[in-house]
């Protein structure tokens, strides 16, 4: 294993830690709005420094992207960290959410690390190396279309979201294929892609820290990914679309047939 991913499990795992340290203390948690429907809790906040002092005691000079703590440092390192995907999902008690960690050297998505302290669940990638489940490798699914396939997505949730475009899509996705899951972590629904419990996904308006790990996951394990453009600016725009290659085609030609309305 790279040395950078065993600071990063070891990073993930003590996040994880923490996170379900607090999980029966729920009505003694902080809690604040960092927009409408967007909480961080003082658990994010601990699980962040967590990894971030895990981080720096190993290469005290990389860079952070750090969801709590925003950027810092300069480096052709940098870490992406978001310490609790699924806050939302956390503060109510419903079990779905994860530590996500990627690394970037030299612009280059690396390594990910997308960790599910509840099932004990660790995802990892590197780039040309594969993708693995507690040590295991993965594959996408072998879905081969819509009509076999489960997907994964998003609500839109900021307070200029485009309700109509979403629904619009989501109708179509809806009456060509098995089901739809909102499950409420975007990190985690994609490492589901890429270990093949999803056969796509897709999401608007999600942070670098939501999609870099799993996105790399997904890729390592067979998939694919893209933004709404068929382009591979996702971590700058923030839409994304996921799914192995025969879906992807498929659940992409639907988006955007009703992207452009
Ligand atoms: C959120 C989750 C959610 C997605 C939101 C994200 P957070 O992350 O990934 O599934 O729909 O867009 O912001 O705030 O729980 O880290
Ligand atoms: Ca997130
Ligand atoms: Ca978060």
């Amino acid at each position: 294993m790279h040395p950078f991913v065993n600071i990063a499990t070891k990073a993930a795992r003590k996040a994880g830690s923490v996170i379900v340290r607090h999980i029966d203390q729920l009505d003694q948690i902080e809690i604040q709005a960092k927009g409408r429907n967007d909480f961080v809790s003082s658990v994010d906040k601990l699980a962040e420094e967590e990894i971030i002092y895990t981080i720096k005691t190993a290469y005290p000079d990389h860079a952070i992207l750090g969801e709590e703590s925003g950027q810092s440092g300069d480096n052709e390192v940098q870490w992406i960290i978001d310490p609790l995907d699924g806050t939302t999902n956390y503060l109510h008690g419903f079990p779905h959410f994860c530590v996500s960690i990627a690394i970037k050297q030299d612009n280059m998505l690396e390594h990910g690390v997308i960790y599910d302290p509840l099932r004990n669940e660790l995802f990892i990638a590197t780039r040309g190396r594969g993708a693995r489940l507690n040590d295991v490798r993965i594959r996408v699914s072998k879905a081969r279309s819509m009509q076999q396939s489960l997907i994964g997505t998003g609500f839109p949730y900021r307070q200029d979201k485009d309700v109509e475009t979403y629904l619009a899509c989501m109708k179509e996705v809806m009456d060509s294929c098995h089901g739809i899951r909102r499950a409420g972590s975007a990190a985690l629904d994609l490492a589901y892609v890429a270990c093949g419990r999803l056969d796509g996904f897709w999401e608007a308006d999600l942070q670098p820290w939501d999609t870099a790990a799993g996105c790399l996951l997904i890729k390592e394990a067979g998939g694919m990914v893209s933004d709404f453009n068929g382009e591979d600016k996702f971590l700058d725009s923030g839409n994304i679309i996921a799914a192995n290659p025969k879906v992807f085609i498929q659940l992409t030609k639907i988006l955007r047939k009703n992207l452009k309305n």
